[in-house]
């Protein structure tokens, strides 16, 4: 076998492997911008809480997860063992690649444990077992649950019986918090201005974002979480094709807002303009799920501004073509690559081991 040089050795074995293409974000920058502060109360304020829907934080909240994310990209706090002793079950109903794998990934590099459900028909509810049930089972076999469900209303089921702290890993056409959380640190760690109240003028985005929020649970949670950002996002436009894309949950807070939020069907027309773009097409209905096969797709071609980037949750279908990969509009591989931190962030915060951290 032909032997690697020692810079491709190097790159294989790396501790922080980042994205392999596009924007590579350091987290330094966010931290520098910081000044490397971590805002205890903030982190303490969810101390064994379950994390449900993106309306339970706060931008101070959201700010604070992101530089303890941020902190954990930057150095290895491995040697801490700040899980150690801690079980998370992470129990998925639904298929998923990136979820369920970095919150396993996150808790194993931080020395806890992991009880892994990669498909429900592995449980008792092959042979009918209710979720309540499943939940009473939990509260002595782990101390976290990490669950994805196609039904939305599947954590009301859980939690009837479930006393210990619940992330939400995806519900139906609910919500997708922690993917949320994982948006906004890419884009803080892009550019750390938009954490401000104040945020100068120029440096203010507009965010387009392709997709139906009321049917889409990641994209949904990505708007709730943008709307407090006030002092940074200058306006939303929401391109779909059909006429009433909010959904109810989004309806109140859209309308409370000060940002002012548009609605087209012509995504040519305002990509030009869009400072990001965030996109989606996978739509929630009922129990299942479906592409939404619209005329919104982004082509080599699109009429994107220069510094535009492009977001996505991934996976991806046809409406986000290979040919952004290499480019650096490409901030979906960035959002991905954040994923371990945010998660590693979520866990410290709410199972309460911020102390276990040196120097925090
Ligand atoms: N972004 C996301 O939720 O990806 P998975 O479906 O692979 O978990």
């Amino acid at each position: 076998m032909k032997r690697l040089s020692e810079e491709q050795i190097s790159r294989a074995l790396t501790n922080f492997a980042s994205n392999s293409k596009g924007c590579k974000l350091s987290p330094q920058q966010l931290l520098d911008f910081t000044n490397g502060k971590i805002d205890r109360e903030a982190l303490d304020s969810i101390a064994g809480q379950s994390i449900l829907n993106p309306r339970q934080f706060d931008r101070r909240t959201i700010v604070a997860i992101a530089q303890l994310a941020a902190l954990l990209e930057s150095r290895n706090v491995e040697m801490d063992k700040p899980l150690d002793g801690k079980i998370a079950i992470t129990a998925f109903f639904e298929a998923s690649t990136r979820t369920r794998l970095s919150f396993e990934s996150a808790v194993q590099r931080l020395d806890g444990k992991v009880l892994s459900v990669p498909d429900g028909q592995v449980t008792g509810v092959a042979k009918g077992e209710s979720l309540a049930d499943i939940g009473e089972m939990f509260n002595t076999y782990g101390d976290i649950v990490i669950m994805r469900h196609p039904e939305t209303n599947s954590l009301e089921e859980i939690q009837r019986n479930l006393q210990r702290p619940l992330i939400n890993a995806g519900n139906g056409s609910g919500h997708h918090p922690t993917q949320a959380l994982i948006d906004w640190y890419t884009l803080l760690k892009w550019r750390p201005e938009l954490c401000q109240d104040d945020c100068p003028e120029e440096r203010k985005v507009h965010l387009g974002i392709i997709g139906t929020p009321g049917s889409m649970r990641a994209v949904k949670s990505f708007l709730r979480l943008s709307l407090m950002f006030t002092g940074a996002v200058k306006k939303i436009t929401l391109i779909s094709e059909m006429a009433d894309p909010v959904g109810l949950d989004l309806t109140e807070p859209i309308e409370e807002s000060p940002i002012p939020i548009d609605i087209t069907n012509n995504v040519q027309s305002v990509l030009p303009d869009l400072d990001i773009v965030y996109v989606n097409s996978i739509a929630f209905l009922g129990d299942s799920y479906r592409n939404l096969d619209g005329r919104s797709k982004l082509q080599e071609k699109s009429p994107l501004k220069k510094d535009a980037v492009i977001m996505h949750p991934l996976a991806r279908n046809d409406e986000l073509p290979e040919c952004f990969d290499e480019t650096s509009h490409n901030l979906y591989f960035a959002q991905a690559a954040g994923a371990v931190f945010v998660r590693q962030a979520l866990l410290i915060a709410v199972l309460n081991r911020l102390d276990r951290l040196s120097g925090v």
